[in-house]
């Protein structure tokens, strides 16, 4: 079993990584909190596969379970899932003594923590994450939110779970899109941050990978542990993390979303600036076709056919832009990145490569 302890201040909590640990959720759980009824927020796809199987671990240590499940799909991180969640949470007699577990995906994670961050004005959650975004990334620094009609993650919050369990064994019921749509932010902190993590990637691919599950997850975790230590807020140092994300999330809006995946928006966005800032010696020679390498034998991406001015105008709508400005992330090499502040009017030039540079 692993263990990363996230230190920030009173609102600290520990990550547990073990093959198997759904079986254990109950006694865990249990450590932590004297509580005498759960909410267990969840989407169909997960209840149907492993509901029933964490639901016997919580009553197995006298836990009063309530299971709260909606449908599957990103198009559910919405307002009207998270009023019908108020309701049911409410109906269910679940009080500001009680947990929210929110056991599912990225969606279930923002979603359930953003019910727990709002519900009588705030109630303790954990997170049991079961995709690789969410083991990962998003269960680990308190991101919590809902999709608004006028763009991703735009109503939330930072609220922090009391602690996250991380079963990688769940990962093998993934279809193979998802585990190439995770790979994205997986080989994301290989680049950002950890070489060794980039080094073991190049050995390996979507088919060799999963008995290495409990170590990758690990090595990212405590990578994003340490940023959200540093900067809970997002306002500098966390923003590494979105290495790829401006261009990625511009591909995923300018093809509608659904056509390409968040993982597979990143990895072409992560593709192309390094193409660009290679180009321009921002950045090590040979770095973009390392990285094209290890995107290629995980079934991502590396480019679009789109054209700047095609993304540019779903870049404008990201949220990173602040006033005229923004923050890309840029590889000084493999494992090593920094901020690269820009003014919007400089932004075109670091989406595609200019046929004389
Ligand atoms: N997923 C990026 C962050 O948590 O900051």
């Amino acid at each position: 079993m692993k263990h990363i302890h996230i230190d920030l201040g009173k609102d600290s909590y520990d990550i547990h990584i073990e093959n198997g640990l759904l079986d254990r959720a109950g006694e865990f759980i249990r450590n932590m909190t004297k509580s005498r009824t759960l909410a267990v927020i969840s989407d169909t796809t997960v209840d149907s596969l492993y509901g029933d199987r964490l639901e016997r671990s919580l009553t197995g240590e006298g836990f009063r379970v309530h299971r709260i499940v909606f449908p599957a799909g990103e198009e559910h991180k919405c307002a009207s899932s998270l009023l019908t969640l108020y309701q049911q949470l409410s109906d269910a007699g679940v009080t500001r003594s009680d947990y929210i577990i929110a056991f599912g995906g990225g969606v279930v994670g923002d979603l359930g923590g953003f019910a727990a961050a709002t519900f009588l004005r705030g109630i303790p959650f954990i997170q049991i994450p079961t995709t690789i975004i969410a083991q990962v990334d998003s269960s680990v620094g308190g991101k919590v939110g809902i999709d608004l009609p006028s763009g991703k993650n735009q109503a939330g919050s930072f609220y922090q779970p009391k602690g996250v369990l991380i079963d990688p064994e769940l990962l093998r019921s993934l279809p193979v899109r998802f585990i190439h749509d995770g790979m994205g932010e997986v080989i994301k902190y290989g680049c950002i941050h950890d070489v060794k993590l980039f080094e073991l990637l190049e050995t390996l691919n979507d088919k060799t990978i999963f008995p290495y599950w409990e170590e990758i997850i690990e090595r990212c975790c405590t990578s994003k542990a340490r940023l959200v230590e540093r900067d809970v807020l997002d306002l500098g140092e966390r923003m590494m993390l979105n290495f790829g994300h401006t261009i990625g999330h511009a591909i995923e809006g300018c093809y509608g979303f659904g056509h390409y995946t968040h993982g597979e928006g990143v990895a072409a966005g992560m593709s192309m600036l390094t193409g660009v800032t290679e180009a321009m010696g921002l950045t090590e020679a040979g770095t973009t076709a390392r990285l094209r390498k290890v995107l290629e034998q995980y079934g991502l991406p590396v480019d679009v056919t789109a054209s700047a001015e095609e993304l540019l105008p779903y870049i404008s709508n990201d949220k990173k832009m602040r006033g005229n400005h923004m923050t890309l992330i840029i590889l000084k090499a493999i494992g090593q990145c920094r901020l690269l502040p820009l003014a919007a009017e400089d932004l075109p030039k670091y989406i595609r490569k200019r046929e004389n540079q």
